[in-house]
């Protein structure tokens, strides 16, 4: 109700790299998958709300066999609320765009994550070419002048000004899921000026964070002749201004009828314990993401093998359970990483495990949500231990599952997230010796103080969910083009 107040009947029209249903074949026919992202998660309930278009790249094997003649299809399967439009990108333009320029270049670089950024000029030119292709599907997908574009993530960073030049009427709002670093940072990119001028092009442009809006004034002030309003938080570029705003993501809080067929927390630690033959009467943390140098998976490992040495009572009482998604394995980054992360985790098993006892479980396969849900609700412990990270959602998600009160979350203080959850044991995940001594802390803690935590925590992710991340853009969108249409008349 509340996005349908803001948008009135408006057209909305999405944009992001990632697919929000990946088809694939498999030996019983066409599959569907959804993906590991943050950004899906996010997104993809209030586009169920609002209808209207997602325009995404097309990525999955079967995804060109179900689409009609303007590369669309009707999803979520079987429900048809949206049209998800695929644009198809040559394995040339994947390379340079997505896995080039965005995931060596963009994505390190605003994680400043000592991974060293990468810059080529072939990249470059493939994101301007891919921003242009996208930009021209919303052109095509427009149907009145003034569409509201909501344009996703840091592969589309020069999209909003080319929308802008052909669709000046339009409202763009740009949400940049990830961090945004200070000036310093970012400028060691060579086409920072570029960068920021095709997203001043947006009407409104988002971050999780203030501080993250902050580093972006600070940078468009250092390489910029923008006009800043600190006041209003608005940067004028060529006559055109732009909010900077920030709205924290979230997800969708569960329905009654959701939580209602969640196996019980005690069936859903038999189910895991069985699954991985794990000893009951054990102390189980998991952690859940994708197989990301970003993510702390190495710290969150080398606290684990910390806590065992340090506090000997908990060899053989102690299990930590690690879902890592395989992601962006075309990369020798990404790829070397993993291999870093299993070589640990053998390393650790070898020096504590013994005949029926395993201390870390790493399986580096895609869960589905269920599965991940049903892991959740099984933990004693669930750790997110980002170096950077511009929200996180995994958090929020194991709040939702645990309807029981019971669980302790350990949270980083470099994910966005740790600015709403206090209630979490925070820590720095840099810091072993403080990662396993609040392992030590959350393994010890009373039920009390669990339950007291978390309904805390629980209280802030139900409110502050995401119909209310998309409602207050929309809300400050809808102010927005109230006032031009008013400054029009006079
Ligand atoms: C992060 C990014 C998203 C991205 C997701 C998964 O959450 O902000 O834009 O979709 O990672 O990464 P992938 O490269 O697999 O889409």
């Amino acid at each position: 109700a509340l996005l349908q107040t803001h948008l009135s009947g408006d057209q909305v029209i999405v944009v992001s790299n990632r697919e929000p249903y990946i088809h694939e074949h498999a030996d019983s026919g066409i599959v569907v998958k959804r993906p590991a992202s943050g950004l899906v998660t996010a997104v993809e309930p209030v586009m169920r709300a609002c209808s209207g278009t997602w325009i995404a790249h097309g990525s999955g094997s079967a995804d060109r066999d179900v689409v009609d003649a303007g590369d669309r299809v009707l999803v979520p399967p079987g429900q048809d609320e949206y049209r998800l439009r695929r644009v198809w990108l040559s394995a040339e333009e994947e390379q340079g765009y997505y896995y080039g320029l965005a995931n060596e270049g963009l994505w390190p670089l605003c994680h400043v994550a000592h991974v060293r950024p990468v810059f080529r000029e072939s990249d470059w030119e493939a994101y301007k070419r891919v921003n242009q292709r996208f930009a021209d599907a919303v052109v095509a997908e427009a149907r009145s002048e003034d569409p509201v574009v909501l344009v996703q993530d840091y592969h589309f960073a020069l999209l909003p000004a080319m929308v802008r030049e052909r669709l000046p009427q339009a409202t763009i709002l740009t949400f940049w899921h990830i961090p945004w670093p200070n000036p310093e940072s970012f400028g060691i990119c060579p086409w920072r000026r570029e960068i920021l001028q095709g997203l001043l092009g947006s009407t409104i442009l988002g971050f999780h964070t203030r501080f993250h809006c902050k580093n972006f004034i600070e940078t468009v002030d250092r390489y910029l002749e923008a006009r800043i309003e600190h006041e209003h938080s608005t940067i004028a570029f060529r006559e055109k201004e732009t909010l900077i705003e920030s709205y924290p993501i979230s997800i969708e809080w569960p329905s009654p009828e959701q939580a209602a067929g969640w196996a019980s927390a005690a069936e859903c630690r038999q189910r895991v314990v069985g699954r991985l033959g794990l000893p009951t009467d054990i102390c189980l943390a998991v952690g859940v993401d994708r197989f990301d140098y970003t993510k702390g998976i190495l710290e969150r490992l080398n606290a684990v093998e910390r806590l065992l040495e340090k506090r000997p009572e908990w060899v053989g009482r102690f299990v930590f359970v690690q879902v890592a998604a395989p992601t962006r394995s075309a990369l020798e980054e990404y790829r070397s990483f993993q291999e870093r992360i299993e070589r640990v985790a053998e390393r650790i098993n070898q020096r504590f495990g013994r005949p029926g006892y395993q201390p870390v479980h790493l399986l580096a396969t895609h869960h589905e949500h269920d599965a991940v849900t049903e892991l959740y609700r099984a933990a004693d412990i669930c750790m997110v231990t980002s170096l950077h990270d511009g929200m996180n959602l995994v958090c929020k998600e194991f709040v939702a599952a645990r309807d029981d009160l019971r669980g302790v979350l350990i949270l980083s203080r470099f994910a966005g997230a740790a600015r709403e959850l206090s209630e979490a044991l925070i820590v720095n995940p840099y810091h072993v010796e403080e990662t396993a001594d609040a392992l030590h802390r959350a393994a010890s803690m009373p039920p009390a103080e669990q339950r007291e935590r978390m309904a805390s925590l629980r209280g802030t992710v139900r409110e502050f969910n995401v119909y209310r991340w998309a409602g207050r853009m929309l809300a400050d969108a809808g102010r927005w083009r109230l006032r031009s249409r008013i400054e029009a008349r006079v």
